[in-house]
């Protein structure tokens, strides 16, 4: 059977694995995170042309990002902390709560809402014992409903993570979670189908 997850998938991020690190002080004094602004900053025009992609490091690290996170941002990148606030909470794809180590947006717009979208997200919440936005009691699940995902001609689609699930049913359901908790880099026995 063909493998069904997007090509454009990236490499697992820490706070996807199971024996992940904990960052207790400052993201921008770790090794990673010097180098990972150092190489945004030389990347771009600006520093304010960094922002997106070092919210987008903070939340591969930590799975989330929280207030102190953004002033240290804002600190890295001399922008305010009202500024870096504004543009976090504006876009959706970053996380202002904690969630599982599996991220599971479920989309229910148009084509996989008639591809039994609605089904698939409740079976996601059954497999997982959880409700919306909540974080399973062995801290591997958030599943929430997501807008557009932009994949629609592969309807029903979930992402986990930063991986593309694709024509999902939900008959597939239980084998995907069963994947998930059995994989140590957040997606790659996802029951994808391979
Ligand atoms: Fe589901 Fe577009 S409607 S990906």
């Amino acid at each position: 059977m063909s493998r069904r997850i997007h090509p454009a998938v990236v490499g697992a991020q820490p706070f996807q694995l199971t024996a992940r690190e904990t960052f207790d002080g400052p993201i921008f004094e770790t090794a990673e995170g010097k180098h990972r602004l150092e190489a945004a900053l030389s990347r771009y025009p600006t520093k304010q042309a960094a922002l997106l992609p070092m919210l987008g490091f903070v939340q591969s690290v930590k799975g989330w990002i929280e207030p102190a996170d953004m002033v240290e941002v804002a600190e890295a990148l001399d922008l305010t902390p009202a500024y870096v606030h504004s543009i976090a909470t504006f876009y959706t794809m970053y996380s202002k709560h904690p969630v599982g180590r599996h991220f599971v947006q479920v989309c229910t717009n148009i084509s996989c809402h008639l591809n039994r979208a609605e089904e698939v997200l409740r079976g996601f919440l059954a497999e997982t014992g959880t409700r919306e936005g909540e974080i399973s009691e062995d801290g591997e699940f958030t599943v929430i409903e997501a807008e557009c995902l932009g994949a629609c001609g592969f309807a029903t689609v979930v992402q986990v993570n930063d991986r593309y699930l694709e024509d999902v049913t939900p008959e597939r359901v239980p084998e995907i979670v069963a994947g998930l908790r059995g994989s140590r880099d957040g997606g790659s026995e996802a029951g994808d189908g391979a």
